[in-house]
């Protein structure tokens, strides 16, 4: 999960996608990373940390990390937060990248759409309750096709 800071969109993110790994039993490693390194070795925003409780999740231990391109070998997946923080991954990999791991995370909902996640930054905690609506039924889309149906 890559965004600008890591700090607010891509922790959240990582909390929701980790949190319905867990419930589905699927063993998946979830990280997140910002392709900036400004706030590295910092926890989550305040405001993503609340609006994760909101929700039951618990993203307080996660730490601000840049995005580095052995990232792209180790992942199966990367997920874009918006087509800015793709092309800076794209940029930071160089000869590394391979197109077909990355993918901007709102195209799981709206395929072929190329929608933004927007970042929360400037404002206030609403425009941090609607990022976390949207990635959480974006995460729901990763997840659906790996859940087991009993029945
Ligand atoms: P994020 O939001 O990319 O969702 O973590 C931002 C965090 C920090 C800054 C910008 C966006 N910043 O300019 O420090």
């Amino acid at each position: 999960m890559v965004c600008l800071g890591n700090i607010c969109r891509s922790p959240l993110a990582q909390g929701i996608l980790t949190e319905k790994a867990l419930q589905a039993g699927l063993p998946w490693i979830v990280e997140s990373a910002g392709t900036e390194g400004y706030h590295v070795g910092e926890a989550p925003h305040q405001l993503s940390q609340q609006v994760a409780k909101e929700n039951g999740i618990d993203i307080s231990m996660q730490r601000c990390r840049q995005f580095s391109p052995e990232d792209m070998r180790f992942y199966d997946k990367i997920y874009a937060m918006d087509q800015s923080n793709y092309n800076d991954i794209k940029r930071l990999c160089g000869k590394n990248w391979q197109e077909e791991k990355v993918k901007l995370i709102l195209n799981e909902l709206n395929p072929g759409k190329n929608e933004d996640v927007p970042d929360p930054w400037y404002g206030g905690i609403e425009g941090f309750r609607d990022v976390f609506e949207m990635l959480d039924k974006a995460c729901e889309k990763i997840i659906e096709p790996h859940q087991f149906h009993s029945s």
